[in-house]
């Protein structure tokens, strides 16, 4: 899936009826195969229920297998419920949650011998942009979760949090050129297959045309503008103009 819908602590039960409803209005449903919706843990059956074409993932997690960890939902709870993907290491969860590298690459691994499909978050703040050490820091985080595995296949998100939420997106030809040193670390310093690469801040039906044209960029992970099904599905026919001609 390339572009991906991320509810965060959004969306009550029900919900995901009416946002299908309106994104089918909108988005024709036959390309569906490229999108993916992670909403919260609670709605995962409902969604998978639906039986839509659209990938179902998590937003989360443990970097343990099973034991007594209080809150904790593993990697094979959310397969069992038939989620395709994950999203790891999501700024909020790294700042709120106190997420570090090797606490990710364990949850990458929990994922991966789970059959899950990985989306790794990366990005840096506001101070190290300013400093242009976006690409030193996009590198620490890029080694922390993937130095030493073998042959692993993943998406990255390349997510600035300085640009998430905030309505301040990231410049266009400034994401192409991130994505593709991104590109180039994972084919130079790591055995992985990045089956591709995702930008997300601030994206909306506004901007994400310009930001899908650009050659580097795979598609988006959205916040504030997936909740509303027929804003999810302007972007998303963005991506398929683009896309699908
Ligand atoms: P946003 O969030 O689209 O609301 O900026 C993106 C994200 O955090 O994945």
């Amino acid at each position: 899936m390339k572009v991906i819908a991320n509810w965060k602590m959004h969306g009550l039960k029900d919900d995901f009826l009416l946002w299908h409803k309106n994104l089918s209005e909108t988005a024709d449903e036959n390309l569906f195969d490229d999108l993916g919706i992670a909403p919260p843990f609670t709605l995962l059956d409902e969604c998978k229920t639906y039986q839509s074409k659209i990938k179902i993932g998590a937003q989360n997690i443990s970097h343990l297998a099973e034991g007594p960890f209080t809150g904790e939902i593993s990697a094979a709870m959310i397969k069992n419920i038939g989620a395709d993907f994950v999203i790891l290491g999501h700024s909020e969860r790294r700042e709120l949650h106190a997420e570090r590298e090797d606490i990710i690459k364990s949850k990458l691994l929990e994922a991966l011998n789970h059959n899950i499909h990985p989306v790794l978050c990366v990005g840096e703040s506001k101070e190290l942009y300013d400093a242009k050490k976006t690409e030193d820091f996009l590198y620490s985080q890029l080694y922390g979760s993937l130095n030493d595995l073998n042959n692993i296949k993943l998406s990255i998100a390349y997510e600035p949090i300085w640009a998430i939420g905030t309505g301040h997106v990231a410049k266009s030809f400034e994401i192409n050129k991130i994505h593709a040193t991104i590109k180039e670390i994972c084919s130079r310093e790591f055995d992985v297959q990045l089956e591709n690469i995702i930008y997300g801040g601030s994206v909306n039906d506004q901007n994400s045309k310009e930001i899908f044209e650009q050659e580097h960029v795979d598609g988006a992970l959205i916040g504030g503008a997936s909740l509303d099904g027929y804003s999810f599905g302007r972007i998303a026919n963005n991506f398929f103009d683009i896309h699908n001609r």
